[in-house]
């Protein structure tokens, strides 16, 4: 009789011991803090695809119907203007980016390694670079695309894009989106 006690009492810690020992492990296969799902990534990654469909459109619409000499409000101007409100409205972030060295504002540069790595990829003819990144425990995708010479109007403020090779990108857009 006392020994099956002391059976079932050995037993009972070892069971306590296990559960405190495959807590953490429980913890950390927490979907919150694994890898986000490939389908989630792939709904990102299309929603991302709309977006930059629809920004660059605009962009050369802008140009084509409305700027017609260097005193016009250029639509680089005017996408830089549209993605910081929206950047801030916190669906997404985004931002226009220069790829040749020579930007028209300073601050419109690759700024983190991710998007300096990016335009180095981008030069050398990838489509997008991307990664997921996990900020305050949310993942996100984060994507670079490439901005072409889309129009020979380009050139009459950005002088150097003639420069430019057949296809190489002259800047980017940055973009950053929750993965949910
Ligand atoms: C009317 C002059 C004008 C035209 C035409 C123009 N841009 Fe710009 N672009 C600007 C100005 C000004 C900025 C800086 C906007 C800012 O930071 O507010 C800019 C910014 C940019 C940037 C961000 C990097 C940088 O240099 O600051 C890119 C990329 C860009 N333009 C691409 C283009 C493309 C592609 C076209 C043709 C479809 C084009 N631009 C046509 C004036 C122009």
């Amino acid at each position: 009789m006392k020994k099956s006690i002391v059976v079932t009492l050995c037993t009972s810690f070892v069971m306590i011991g296990l559960v405190l020992v495959l807590k953490p492990q429980a913890v950390a296969q927490d979907p919150a803090q694994g890898q986000p799902t490939k389908a989630a990534v792939e709904r990102s990654r299309k929603t991302i695809a709309m977006l930059d469909n629809i920004y660059k459109n605009a962009i050369v619409l802008i140009t084509d119907k409305y700027v017609h000499d260097e005193e016009d409000f250029a639509a680089g101007s005017a996408a830089v203007l549209l993605f910081e409100n929206v950047s801030k409205s916190g669906s997404h972030n985004v931002r226009l980016i220069d790829a040749t060295g020579e930007p028209y504002d300073d601050e419109n540069v690759a700024k983190d390694d991710f998007e300096k790595e990016a335009i180095k990829k981008l030069k050398a003819g990838a489509k997008q670079h991307e990664q997921v990144v996990t900020k305050k425990g949310k993942h996100h995708l984060r994507v670079v695309t490439p901005v072409p010479v889309v129009m020979k109007k380009c050139v009459m403020c950005h002088d150097h894009y003639a420069d430019a090779k057949e296809g190489e990108p002259i800047g980017a857009i940055s973009y950053s989106l929750p993965i949910e």
